[in-house]
């Protein structure tokens, strides 16, 4: 018997939803989350995006932020609940995640998170910082492709915060988005994952 293989980056998990709770505790928030299976990081908060969330630089207090792949919403739920005044994109392409980003984001009363596919986020929005833990397993092409989709939209002085495990291409990943003109500098390296910065070149 073959069992299908399901990917977290499926607009429809073939898996079966079983929800679980999952605890994001950061500072001073200490919140329940519902995960679920065919959605990343199901077993709990990924130690790659706690690592962002700690090390990387808080998001500016107005304007627009993106959370690029954001899953449950971990990353998007923390940046709403830090710059309430923000509002925070929180975008991906799995409708259980999106689902679950908009459901977590009303439990934490984060009512600054605008919860969207990429193709609804309307194009004239430019973001003052992007945060992702990226999905680095589509591929190096189809990762590649997303970055140039979203990057450009960095308003002028915007910063990206990538976060990458150093064995998944965190290395060659900063050299090619250097290669494409930005300005990319390594915030930290922790635990096998790199924070990267990623800047429009001048
Ligand atoms: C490594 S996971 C991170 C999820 C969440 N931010 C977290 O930290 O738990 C990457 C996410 O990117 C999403 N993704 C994959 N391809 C995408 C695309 N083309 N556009 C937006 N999101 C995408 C996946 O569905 C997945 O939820």
């Amino acid at each position: 018997m073959s069992i299908p293989k399901t990917h977290y980056f499926e607009a429809k998990p073939a898996v079966a939803s079983r929800p679980r709770p999952v605890h994001l505790r950061l500072g001073g928030l200490d919140l329940e989350l519902q995960a679920d299976r065919g959605v990343f990081g199901s077993r709990g908060i990924d130690l790659g995006t706690m690592t962002l969330l700690k090390e990387a630089p808080p998001p500016p207090q107005s304007g627009d932020v993106l959370d690029l792949g954001c899953g449950y919403g971990p990353i998007a739920i923390a940046l709403a609940r830090v710059s309430p005044e923000a509002r925070v994109w929180a975008v991906d392409v799995n409708e259980r995640a999106l689902e679950l980003t908009r459901a977590n984001a009303q439990t934490a009363q984060a009512a600054n998170i605008s919860v969207a596919t990429p193709g609804d986020v309307p194009n004239d929005i430019r973001f003052d910082a992007i945060y992702s833990n990226p999905p680095v397993r589509v591929g190096k092409g189809p990762l590649h492709a997303l970055l140039l989709e979203w990057l450009p939209r960095l308003t002028p002085g915007g910063a990206a915060y990538l976060v990458v495990q150093r064995n998944l291409g965190a290395d060659s990943l900063a050299k090619w988005l250097a290669e494409q003109g930005y300005e990319v500098s390594r915030l930290k390296s922790k635990k096998g994952f790199r924070i990267l910065e990623v800047r429009s070149g001048s």
